[in-house]
């Protein structure tokens, strides 16, 4: 692995991104003043809660706590560690980060992958150009002009013709002396059995080069010309190739993603052509493979909403069902529509012309409304069967994000089904989502969305931690945070005294140790602990506090000083208090009278003591 970044070379590429350029590039932002508001990215909202200030180049979710600087929030976004994100923000802005020398395995890494890659270049290149003119293409090129798809289609997603023969490619990539084991290893040439010659893996086959979020090739899938089996063959996993975070499609779609917010999801290559040339850009294939998590979490980057568009049959029906519960639980919200019984997206868009297909599309419903209404028309009319259907559907609902959203899917179910909404509701508490499925997903009670790890994971206990609230308590230890920043002689006093007299939520003094050894190593806290604190929750609450920061005057100290001893004191009753009333219920249980008595008036005391303050 390459060594630590130095840390003057972090501080030139914060200082050249400028956080408002990044950020919009993921998310739409409007601008007032120094701030910028916009949907939430790392959670579901339809009211801007997501702040981007430019002067003091960080960000802050006012709705779910979320919060950074440059590096964190692309290591948010891109489920990145630290290094991997100064590194990209560094290319970004031109700037070379001096390599300690990686070890030699490291190296021959990265090699090896270049050289992977610059082979699926050459591969895709060939049967492009045979696609395009040479005259054992002549049969494709037919093929392809009968399915409706033009030149430019081709030239565009740089679709290739592999051609009748054992080692056509096997002979190529010999002329440019390319390593056949590393063909090999991508699957693109096979070892011959019993001592024969190496030969191709595509033959006679339309080429579909599968890119990846670069839009460097890394896979193909090839279509036979006529009805022979298998319909497809598709490229091997690889080094570069892993299909469970791969979608056809996605390096052209991602801009108008972005732009709509929307992405329409296809199962097939000519599916993803077909819309693309009705002017439906915002479109990716999955190639046959299920939806995974991981698919989900690429499009959350770009997108809120999905429509599954998948064939009109029965399969296409349950991958449709399927993907479902995975797009749900990355948070977005999925829509679909029926097309006409047997057309996939391709027949129908073909029959139909652009203009009619795109009234179509922009029909698509709630998908859970689908389910609903698919799984109750299929159960059958006794009762146990109908409650087997809701409970089918009440697992869907769950999985909704926002609670809102599950209370109107809640009450068309009562309407669908005839049964009560409140023993719906009931029933809804109860329903738990098959492990399976399950992500890491808030509780939906949760009154703020989690915080997402730097791993990509989602960090319950953490985030718990971070939305504790406490009263007015609270304010009175931020607000001392807050001085502790700016003022180097606050952090010292806070010192003396102890960080336990003046502070007891427990994220609060975490971060006052931090600021306590920024200051001991001779750094101005805001900006070193934004670029080294590797611990999400403590990035959250320091940007809040750093975007919340008022003006504060020097008399004040005092104030903020006795605020914060007041509220520990308070605490600590109120933690006694509770103490007091776990031993009144078990003196209680037990006829300790006399025990009672003590314990209630110590109550009395401290009630007292908590009402004069
Ligand atoms: N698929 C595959 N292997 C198969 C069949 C299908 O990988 N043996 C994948 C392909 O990515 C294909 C998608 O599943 O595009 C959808 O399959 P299907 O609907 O059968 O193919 P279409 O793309 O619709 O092809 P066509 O319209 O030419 O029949
Ligand atoms: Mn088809």
């Amino acid at each position: 692995m390459a060594g630590r970044i130095p840390e003057d070379i972090i501080m030139q590429v914060r200082e050249r991104v400028d956080i408002v350029d990044l950020i919009s590039g993921y998310v739409q932002l409007k601008h007032s003043g120094a701030n910028h508001m916009g949907l939430c990215p790392f959670h579901n909202e339809k009211t801007p809660s997501f702040n981007v200030n430019s002067t003091r180049q960080i960000f802050h979710c006012f709705g779910c706590g979320v919060g950074g600087n440059v590096f964190s929030f692309l290591m948010r976004m891109e489920g990145i560690a630290f290094p991997q994100a100064v590194r990209r923000l560094a290319e970004q802005v031109g700037i070379e980060i001096p390599e300690d020398e990686p070890d030699d395995r490291e190296l021959q890494r990265r090699k090896e992958r270049e050289q992977l890659g610059q082979i699926y270049e050459v591969a895709t290149d060939f049967y492009h150009q045979l696609l395009l003119d040479d005259p054992r293409a002549a049969q494709a090129r037919g093929y392809i002009r009968r399915r409706g798809f033009d030149s430019e289609a081709v030239r565009r997603f740089r679709l290739g013709f592999a051609p009748d023969g054992w080692d056509v490619l096997c002979q190529h990539l010999k002329q440019q002396n390319i390593d056949p084991d590393q063909a090999k290893q991508l699957g693109l040439i096979r070892t011959g059995r019993e001592g024969r010659n190496d030969y191709d893996m595509f033959r006679q086959r339309l080429l579909f080069p599968i890119d990846d979020l670069f839009g460097h090739v890394v896979a193909f899938g090839g279509r036979v010309l006529d009805d022979s089996l298998p319909k497809y063959i598709n490229s091997p996993e690889s080094p570069l190739y892993h299909k469970s975070r791969i979608l056809y499609g996605l390096f052209q779609a991602k801009n108008e993603m972005r732009r709509q917010r929307k992405v329409v999801v296809v199962e097939g290559y000519f599916d993803h052509l077909a819309l693309v040339q009705a002017g439906i850009e915002n479109v990716v294939a999955t190639c046959g493979t299920a939806l995974t998590a991981d698919h989900a979490k690429v499009l959350k980057r770009y997108v809120d909403q999905v429509v599954l568009l998948f064939d009109q049959d029965k399969a296409g029906q349950q991958a449709c069902f399927r993907a479902m519960p995975v797009l749900l639980q990355a948070g977005l919200q999925v829509m679909t529509l029926a097309l006409p019984e047997g057309d996939d997206p391709d027949s129908c868009v073909r029959r139909e012309g652009a203009e009619k297909f795109g009234e179509r599309l922009d029909s698509a419903g709630s998908a859970v409304d689908y389910f609903m209404v698919m799984t109750l028309r299929d159960a059958g009319d006794s009762a146990e069967a109908v409650a087997r259907a809701i409970d089918a559907v009440l697992v869907m609902i769950r999985q909704v994000p926002g609670e809102i959203e599950r209370n109107l899917h809640l009450a068309t179910l009562a309407r669908c089904s005839g049964v009560d909404q409140a023993v719906l509701q009931r029933q809804l508490e109860r329903t738990t989502v098959p492990a399976r499925t399950e992500a890491p997903k808030p509780r939906p009670s949760q009154p703020l969305a989690p915080v997402v790890g730097y791993d990509g994971s989602q960090n319950r206990g953490r985030a718990g931690e971070q939305v504790k609230e406490q009263g007015g308590d609270l304010k009175a230890q931020r607000l001392l945070l807050a001085l502790m920043f700016v003022d180097a002689c606050a952090a010292e006093q806070v010192k003396e005294v102890g960080v336990a007299t003046v502070f007891d939520d427990p994220l609060c003094i975490r971060l006052a140790e931090q600021i306590q050894d920024s200051y001991s190593q001779q750094r101005q806290p805001g900006e070193w602990l934004l670029d080294n604190c590797e611990d999400p929750p403590l990035q959250d609450l320091l940007t809040q506090i750093l975007l919340s920061e008022k003006e504060l005057v020097s008399d004040e100290v005092e104030k903020i000083f006795g605020d914060c001893r007041q509220a520990v004191l308070r605490g600590q009753l109120k933690q006694r208090r509770a103490e007091l009333h776990t031993q009144m219920r078990e003196a209680e249980q037990q006829n300790d009278s006399d025990r009672q008595t003590v314990c209630l008036q110590e109550l009395t005391r401290i009630n007292r003591q908590l009402k004069s303050r």
